[in-house]
């Protein structure tokens, strides 16, 4: 059995413990040989390849990022497509190819998994937002992150009577926001599912006050929307245009602080923790999760199950049909965003 593996799209903690355990998985248990790419779909369009033998993944369990790179290349974007990525599996004797992705990437997998490529999808992003699996690896390590922070800024913002607004990851899916403001405690949550006004979000705090609680904790994903404002004035997320399209978020958490300010005059200021929240070392959920979900998608593999993907559905690893993915980003569970509502204001 000779197969291939890459990661693509964002990094996330626990990419590594995947390449572990499907690496040990191929060698060990079947004899096989695996195959890694290079900075995602990218990699195998430029042949950029190594072989991933037991030596080749010694001590990268506990290491953040992806020891085989990443991009975010759209494979069918590329010169020669999806005839050019065939000839590439074929040059290689490739039987099937393992791909670790958010949303995007295993979009793309899919689609080519319905073209007939021998494809097996591994859910990982931080933003929690792939259909098919509970929980996606990458999100427990993310969700610490944002948790220690959230309990740092509290107790600054206690000792200066101040808001500090934390902007977190998530340009589609509150995912991260709501478990983190949950878990931290955060006195209001803005996500891109569930729009709130600043003018509500002034009302919260302004509660809290009176309520003699003169310090608040104001949690926002970058891509939270805002709901319009009493006078109809709609206050806009800001955002770039990449040159691939995709929007780029950042700068709302400045936003809200300001109009904050502006409004209530609290001192506010913004705390905005980008890439941290992608980094570091995996949580042991992560390594656990993303080592079962490397074991199970070496068996799909070997068992010619292709075109799944693994995902873990109440605390059992399964393998759904990754045409899921195609249904977009997976949304925030409204029954938690209930329970941080609860704590608003
Ligand atoms: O991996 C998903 C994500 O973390 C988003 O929440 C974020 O907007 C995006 O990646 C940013 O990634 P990049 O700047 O690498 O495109």
């Amino acid at each position: 059995m000779r197969l291939g593996i890459l990661t693509g799209g964002g990094d996330c903690p626990g990419l590594n413990a995947v390449i572990r355990a499907a690496v040990t998985r191929t060698v060990r248990t079947y004899g096989g040989h695996m195959l890694g790419f290079e900075n995602g779909w990218r990699g195998v369009f430029e042949n950029r390849v190594r072989d991933l033998d037991l030596g080749a993944i010694s001590g990268i369990l506990p290491r953040g990022g992806t020891m085989l790179g990443t991009s975010r290349t759209d494979p069918f974007r590329q010169s020669g497509g999806i005839d050019a990525l065939r000839a590439a599996l074929e040059r290689h004797a490739i039987d099937g190819l393992l791909v670790c992705g958010g949303d995007g990437t295993l979009s793309a997998s899919a689609r080519l998994a319905e073209a007939g490529l021998p494809l097996v999808g591994i859910p990982k992003t931080i933003d929690n937002d792939v259909r098919g699996t509970d929980v996606s690896f990458g999100f427990d390590t993310a969700l610490t992150t944002v948790v220690r922070a959230v309990d740092a800024l509290h107790t600054t913002a206690e000792s200066h009577d101040r808001v500090l607004v934390l902007e977190v990851m998530g340009r589609t899916v509150g995912w991260l926001a709501v478990s983190a403001g949950i878990a931290g405690g955060a006195d209001v949550i803005l996500t891109p599912e569930q729009p709130v006004s600043v003018s509500e979000t002034v009302e919260f705090i302004r509660h809290r006050i009176a309520r003699g609680r003169d310090f608040s904790i104001v949690v926002v994903a970058e891509g939270a929307q805002f709901k319009p404002e009493p006078d109809g004035r709609v206050i806009e997320t800001p955002f770039r245009v990449d040159p691939e399209g995709r929007r780029r978020y950042g700068g709302i958490g400045d936003v809200l602080a300001r109009e904050i300010e502006e409004r209530l005059h609290v001192e506010s200021r913004t705390v905005s923790l980008g890439y941290v929240q992608r980094g570091g070392t995996p949580t042991p959920f992560d390594r656990l999760l993303g080592t079962r979900m490397g074991i199970a998608a070496v068996d799909l593999a070997r068992r010619g199950e292709f075109g799944r993907m693994v995902s873990l559905q109440g605390g059992s690893i399964r393998s759904v049909d990754l045409q899921v993915v195609r249904e977009g980003p997976r949304p925030l569970d409204p029954e938690l965003y209930e329970v941080a509502r609860v704590f608003f204001g």
